[in-house]
């Protein structure tokens, strides 16, 4: 049994998230379970080792002071220590039995029902994002048409004031700033703690609102399900902020880079054209073949030996189902982008417990973002190069995606 694997890999350039496959293909062949020296963590490739790591509760989700610690975030002062508290109560930062009672909670909000009873809503706020691109016949597809929809969906699902949208926006940004490579910087660290006390200022006054006049959102359900149950006080708070956090830079990057693989496989953006009846199997294989989040993240609670590998305690792994996504031992001719596969079992939104509470709703921006899309006869690059400054292994999308509409 080896304790580390493997040569050098470059895991934190932008021309690694601009294309991860290559390299992804070489750790599962050279080095599935390989020690990443400058994260001190193991980094996981192969589809049925990350299955192991998403079921075996000695890969622990209780990561959150192991993380702020990794981070420089821990401290003494009283916006470090509010960060902690609050976070730590986050459900990715949760095992079993806790993280069971937290899901049945946020679950509520995503009943299939529920959210087919949010489509017409969601077509509408589609239809606004393109106001640029039907008036100019060009946009930008992330900050004109993807941002919009991302943040206007669950802005709209927790009533939050149109208002204070830009607000959440600039501060969904800000949660993430530390977590890119090379720009764990003083000030990353700062403004995250500044917004994450502005959030949690903000969220706890909207929630007394709301206790004293309940809607149709998810906020008040939240509020419902949190009263009476003194194991859940303060969980509205904490969940709508988790929420907001988990839902928009995801979101965002997941309508983008779906237009740009249908942009990059123009016979199958043509097929979906002539058969309107490939929407769902094009969702699913952009998520597969390009998805917004590369990694998900857990704390080895034990020694353990994963595929021949020893993984100490204390180190972090994480688990790459990006590519898991792309394992020939998982999904024949993995790199072809293929949207009429009929078996797609894409790891994208995790696996197990806490697969993503936010899948369904993505899956019907994306419908919905496509079905208007498709109107247009046809979609261009414009010449304008996009870059993908920004990503990390939690958010993988370009930070802007230029598209131009022919009429003809
Ligand atoms: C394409 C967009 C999205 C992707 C790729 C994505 C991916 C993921 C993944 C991989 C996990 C599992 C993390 C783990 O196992 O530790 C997760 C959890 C979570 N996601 Fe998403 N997500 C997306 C959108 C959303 C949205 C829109 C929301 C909310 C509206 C959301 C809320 C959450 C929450 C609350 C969790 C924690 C669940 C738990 O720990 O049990 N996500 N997501």
């Amino acid at each position: 049994m080896s304790t580390s694997t493997g040569a050098d890999f470059d895991l934190t350039s932008e021309s690694f998230f601009a294309n991860p496959f290559p390299t992804f293909e070489r750790l599962r062949t050279q080095a599935p379970v390989y020690f990443f020296e400058p994260y001190q963590s193991f980094i996981i490739t192969r589809g049925a080792d990350i299955e192991v790591v998403t079921k075996n509760p000695r890969f622990s989700s209780q990561r959150a002071t192991e993380m702020f610690a990794g981070m420089g975030l821990l401290g003494e002062d009283a916006a470090s220590k509010e960060m902690l508290a609050n976070w730590s109560r986050l459900t990715f930062f949760q095992d079993a039995p806790r993280h069971t009672l937290l899901r049945q909670l946020i679950m509520k909000g995503f009943t299939p029902a529920a959210l087919e009873r949010f489509r017409p809503r969601l077509a509408a706020l589609v239809e606004r994002a393109l106001v640029k691109g039907r008036s100019q016949g060009e946009m930008d597809v992330v900050a004109d048409f993807a941002e919009p929809i991302a943040i206007n969906a669950i802005a709209e699902l927790f009533a939050l004031p149109e208002a204070d949208r830009s607000r959440f926006v600039r501060w969904a940004k800000d949660l993430l700033k530390p977590a890119g490579a090379g720009v764990n910087t003083d000030d990353a660290r700062n403004s995250l703690r500044q917004t994450s006390h502005e959030m949690f200022a903000y969220l706890r006054d909207i929630v007394e609102k709301r206790r004293a006049a309940p809607g149709d959102d998810l906020i008040s359900q939240l509020i419902a399900g949190e009263d009476g149950n003194p194991q859940l006080a303060g969980e509205a708070v904490i969940q709508s902020f988790q929420m907001i956090g988990a839902g928009f830079v995801t979101s965002t990057n997941q309508l983008t880079n779906t237009v740009l693989a249908l942009l990059k496989h123009p016979e199958a953006l043509s097929a979906l054209r002539a058969d309107r009846g490939l929407v769902r199997g094009a969702i699913e294989e952009s998520l597969r073949h390009e998805p917004a989040v590369l990694s998900i993240n857990r704390l080895c609670k034990e020694d353990t030996e994963l595929s021949g590998t020893l993984i100490p305690k204390g180190r972090f792994v994480y688990a790459m189902v990006a590519s898991a996504n792309r394992d020939p031992s998982m999904f024949p001719d993995p790199d072809r982008f293929d949207i009429t596969r009929t078996s797609n079992r894409q790891m994208t939104f995790g696996v197990g417990a806490h697969y993503c509470p936010g899948a369904s709703l993505v899956r019907l921006e994306v419908e919905e973002a496509l079905r208007a899309l498709l109107e247009f006869p046809r979609w261009e690059f414009v010449d304008r190069p996009y870059n993908y400054q920004g990503s990390n292994f939690q958010d993988r999308g370009p930070s802007s995606l230029h598209v131009r509409f022919p009429r003809s």
